[in-house]
């Protein structure tokens, strides 16, 4: 395996579970030190370092980076992953809602961005990956809220990147379709008839099954890289062709 972090510095919010958790397998295989920032960080496996962090609370992600910039020696790769879902069209969610699922999937990413900014400017292989979802462009019926949420942090990826290329550092975004993570199997259990629901899942993406979360751990690291050190502002989907529909 290519040893491309190696010497680098990484922090994963939401890295105690599904996505956040491979990329943060994937990135310290490939020799990089590695804090996951997670509300319940506590099946975080060594050699990963867990930080408890709230992304909705300012005071928390400044201490969270802070204690992860200390521990890990500095900040070179941040991937904004913490996020939640929510269901329905426009008129099922209360403002409360809108504001809740906002504050979580956009102004997280916000907050820790701006928590790790003055170390990612000290790396000479800054590199910020936002998790959005495909669900900023397809249209994806009764997702109002969750879209808009994700819609916005696309266009704060792209923001983001012209905003931070001349310091040297470089934001890209992934767009995954449906990924088989502990967050789709609670959504599973949930369902009325699991089987058909996840037989729905499947036939939504016409590869015909969910992407794994290795295989968007694969694309961060991609996206992340010193050897992509020329891509910045890039949204890259790994949604099975799901935004071809
Ligand atoms: P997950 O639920 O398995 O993991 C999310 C992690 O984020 C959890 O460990 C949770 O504790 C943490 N988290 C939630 N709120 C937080 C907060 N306020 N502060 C800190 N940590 C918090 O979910 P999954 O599936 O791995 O999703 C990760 C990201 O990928 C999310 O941003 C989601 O929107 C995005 N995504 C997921 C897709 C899927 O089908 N699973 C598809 C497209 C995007």
């Amino acid at each position: 395996m290519t040893r491309d972090f190696a010497g680098l510095a990484a922090v994963v919010t939401g890295g105690g579970s599904g996505i956040g958790l491979a990329t943060a397998r994937l990135l310290a295989a490939r020799g990089a030190t590695v804090a996951c920032l997670d509300l319940d960080p506590t099946g975080v496996p060594d050699p990963l370092v867990g930080v408890t962090c709230d992304v909705t609370d300012t005071d928390s992600v400044t201490a969270a980076v802070a204690t992860a910039a200390s521990r890990l020696g500095g900040l070179d790769v941040l991937v904004n992953n913490a996020g939640i879902g929510a269901r329905g069209t426009v008129e099922a969610n209360p403002d409360a809602e809108w504001h809740r699922v906002f504050d979580v999937n956009v102004v997280g990413v916000v907050r820790t961005t701006r928590a790790a900014l003055p170390h990612l400017r000290a790396s000479a292989a800054a590199a910020i990956v936002n998790v959005c979802s495909i669900a900023a462009t397809a249209g994806l019926p009764d997702r109002a809220l969750y879209s808009a949420t994700k819609g916005a942090v696309q266009a704060l990826t792209l923001a983001m990147a012209a905003d931070h290329v001349a310091e040297g550092i470089r934001v890209n975004c992934v767009n995954p379709g449906t990924v088989d993570t502990p967050w789709v199997r609670r959504l599973l259990d949930a369902a009325a008839d699991p089987a058909a629901e996840l037989t729905a899942l499947r036939a939504r993406q016409p590869i015909g099954r969910l992407v794994s979360a290795a295989e968007v751990a694969a694309a961060i690291g991609y996206l992340a890289s010193p050897l992509t050190a020329a891509t910045t502002g890039t949204v890259l989907a790994v949604d099975g062709g799901m935004h071809g529909l």
